[in-house]
């Protein structure tokens, strides 16, 4: 079963010497208890490949939890869940995912998994594609070796991202997401018998939960460069599952590289913004409704619906301040930035810089106590006179204390039955 490919020299080059010292420690734990160790999924696929910054998976022939408590320096750094036996561990600022190796079968499509402890080789085939499919032995008697049973070493090597099995996304569609994810993120391609199976089985895609859907769709806003994705899903006939509407076109590749050029992360949301820009205001909360978005994304698809529909005042030169941030006031930031890449124009982008950098943090020097001490009572009247100073600090038309209270005095004159 094990490959002649030695790792170890990889794995020492990818690692951070805390991980590495770790393993070690935990390697002879394992040994002691007389348990197989070993580094699985991708963390074996990005050693290979020569990328940095993974999380590791680690499985056990064995009890996962109790070695992950053997080694932790507390058991408060350790999580548990007793069902699959798994433990997260904490380790010098690194997550740390400890698993009982084990089959799985499906007992029935978009159903999770029945699971029971198995060995490393069984643990391997249940997994979804070749380069995810490998692991590498960390026991004394051979640490380093590759364990490869599925040809996931061939496959990277090519450069291809194949399932294990023809049922592979009857028995977890989600793995059709996923396969296009890796493809893209890789600059892999997927081979052809897989290709043909997504386009089988993309109707499997309805048998899937909306909150395993918008966990795909929230992988996909992690990735480096997610529109690379969208582009690939659309071709796919995949990007419609989601919303009929949605397009994985250049317009959306421009925007979504822009907004790297504007911020050096742009957080998920930002992206989810622009996936769904050109939707209407109906089609957004269709879209909202089948993935069941958290309330942060619902916020980012609405606000944007509400930019989108007064671009108008953004672009137009002669808006007030005072316009502009009657528009974006109360909008979520990532509604902005996705706004400032998805408006072709360069006085939106002022606009929009503007009120987030200068015009959003205007408040009148009077406060709501001031108001009431000039006559003003409490009631609705406080809030519209503050917003009306406000408005107009934004257009420049007062800008002292003393301009501030002529205007409530005037305010308090101009009512019916003040003379
Ligand atoms: N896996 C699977 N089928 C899924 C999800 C996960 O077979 N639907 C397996 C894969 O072998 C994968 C491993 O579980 O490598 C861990 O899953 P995950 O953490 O999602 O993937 P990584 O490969 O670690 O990918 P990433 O680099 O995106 O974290």
């Amino acid at each position: 079963m094990a490959n002649d490919e030695n790792l170890a020299p990889r794995l020492g080059e990818a690692l951070p010497p805390e991980i590495a010292a770790f393993l070690k420690v935990a390697s002879s734990e394992a040994a002691a208890r007389g348990w197989r160790f070993y580094l699985v999924g991708g963390a074996v696929r990005d050693a290979i490949l020569g990328r940095a910054g993974f999380d590791l998976d680690l499985s056990v022939e064995g009890d996962a939890i109790g070695l992950a408590m053997a080694i932790a320096a507390s058991p408060d750094d350790v999580t548990v869940h007793h069902r699959f036996n798994t433990a997260r561990l904490k380790w010098g600022g690194h997550h740390i995912d400890l698993v009982r190796s084990r089959e799985e079968t499906y007992p029935r499509p978009g159903a999770l998994p029945t699971v029971r402890p198995g060995p490393i080789n069984m643990d391997l085939l249940r997994r979804d594609f070749t380069v995810n499919a490998m692991a590498v032995s960390l026991n004394p008697d051979d640490w380093g070796c590759l364990i490869d049973v599925c040809g996931g070493l061939r496959d990277i090597r090519q450069r291809l991202i194949r399932v294990l099995h023809p049922g592979s996304f009857i028995d977890d569609a989600t793995r059709i997401w996923r396969a296009v994810r890796y493809e893209q993120r890789l600059g892999f391609r997927i081979e052809p018998e897989t290709l043909k199976l997504i386009e089988r089985d993309r109707v499997m895609l309805g048998t899937i939960t909306p909150d395993r859907l918008r966990y795909e769709l929230e992988c996909i806003l992690t990735e480096t460069a997610p529109e690379k994705v969208f582009r690939r899903a659309d071709e796919l006939g995949l990007l419609s599952t989601w919303h009929p509407s949605l397009k994985g076109d250049s317009w959306l590749s421009e925007v979504c590289a822009r907004a790297r050029s504007l911020v050096e992360k742009p957080h998920p949301d930002v992206y989810l913004a622009l996936l769904a820009w050109r939707l209407t205001a109906s089609e957004k909360e269709e879209f909202i409704a089948s993935l069941r978005f958290t309330k942060p994304q619902a916020r980012a698809l609405r606000d944007s619906q509400a930019i989108a529909e007064n671009g108008g005042i953004l672009t137009s030169p002669e808006a007030k301040p005072s316009a502009v941030a009657a528009v974006l006031h109360g909008l979520s930031r990532d509604s902005l930035v996705a706004a400032k890449c998805a408006v072709p124009s360069g006085v939106a982008g002022d606009n929009i810089d503007r009120f987030m950098n200068e015009w959003k943090h205007s408040a009148p020097l009077l406060t709501g106590e001031d108001l009431k001490r000039l006559g003003v009572a409490q009631g609705p009247d406080l809030k519209s006179i503050l917003d009306g100073i406000r408005d107009l600090r934004l257009d420049g038309l007062i800008c002292s204390r003393a301009q501030e209270e002529n205007f409530v005095m005037e305010w308090l004159k101009s009512r019916p039955g003040e003379s």
